[in-house]
């Protein structure tokens, strides 16, 4: 391993490090929440607020100080060292719009990708650390490839919901060309098959969910390496899986981003599949039917726990 890989996978090291500037970028959100910010528009309802450039201003000053050979990729336009073999994604407030809302649900994300040398410069490295910070819960979630993830310092793991129809999931929506986005399809099939789908409006929070058990899955079309590279992670060291929406590898710069627990993952692709195959699919259960499953999922779930 290399020196600064060694250094880049140290958690006694860097992730104090990390973890501190992700803390400091939330403290300033929750200064420009509680003065209230102007919104400026990037496009159709796109929005910005001086608190998302603040943000992304001081993390980039941060990590130059804590890592000067790391390359930098944030929202609000950073791009520094991008030849570097180590590099952050950061989304320096994820929820833009529900923070100029005054809606609580946002977030700092950070994601350390390393890149080794001669690789291209379209393709994924390997993701080796993760935070994402809500400051206005002061949770913190932290990864590292090989040595887990955590919530505030403690283990985390994803949910062991075993079908669709008992799980919690989470998507988006795009604020660029959302009249193109076929998402709502989905939503209502997926809403309709499970205990619901929440769209709470912060993508690298949702992947956070996932990986502590809060929800069951998350997915999202046309989503950004600063939304997902710290989420992708954490749902991995949690014991999740991600991937595309047929099974194939996940992508940071994608068109596509499910993940899961894992045990729904099949179920999830399956539907998928026969979506955008047009394919009929299995008719939503009647509330009859639904009640029925239940009470012989209820009565399985019985049986195995006398039987053990
Ligand atoms: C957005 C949020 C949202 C997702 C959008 C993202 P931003 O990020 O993550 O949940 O649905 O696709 O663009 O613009 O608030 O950083
Ligand atoms: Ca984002
Ligand atoms: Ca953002």
């Amino acid at each position: 391993m290399s020196g600064a890989l060694e250094s880049a996978a140290e958690p006694d090291r860097n992730f104090p490090r990390a973890a501190a500037i992700a803390r400091e970028a939330g403290a300033r959100l929750r200064e420009f929440l509680a003065a209230g910010v102007e919104t400026e528009y990037k496009g159709d309802v796109d929005l910005v607020t001086v608190a998302d450039r603040a943000s992304e201003k001081l993390i980039r000053a941060r990590l130059g100080e804590a890592f000067p050979a790391h390359g930098i990729f944030g929202e609000e336009g950073t791009r520094e060292r991008l030849e570097a073999p180590f590099r952050w994604y950061v989304d320096p407030l994820d929820g833009t719009t529900n923070f100029a809302h005054g809606f609580p649900q946002f977030c700092v994300s950070m994601g350390l990708e390393h890149r080794p040398a001669g690789d291209g410069p379209g393709g994924d490295g390997t993701l080796i650390a993760a935070v994402v910070y809500d400051p206005t819960r002061d949770e913190l979630f932290t990864a590292e490839r090989g040595r887990g993830a955590f919530l505030n310092g403690k283990p985390i793991h994803v949910s062991a919901v075993p079908q669709l129809a008992e799980a919690l999931i989470a998507t988006g929506f795009p604020s660029r060309k959302r009249h193109a986005s076929p998402n709502i399809h989905f939503y209502h099939e997926f809403t309709l098959r499970s205990h619901g789908v929440r769209r709470a409006g912060s993508a690298a929070l949702d992947l956070a969910y996932v990986a502590c058990g809060r929800m069951d899955a998350f997915w999202e079309f046309n989503l950004n390496p600063w939304d997902t590279a710290a989420g992708i992670l954490l749902v991995m060291e949690a014991g999740g899986r991600v991937t595309g929406f047929s099974g194939g590898r996940w992508r940071l710069k994608g068109d596509e981003m499910l993940a899961s627990n894992g045990l729904i993952h099949e179920e999830l692709i399956g539907l998928f599949c026969d979506m955008f195959a047009g394919r009929g699919l299995a008719p939503i259960p009647t509330p009859e039917e639904f009640a029925r499953n239940r009470d012989r999922r209820t009565k399985g779930k019985r049986d195995q726990e006398g039987s053990s």
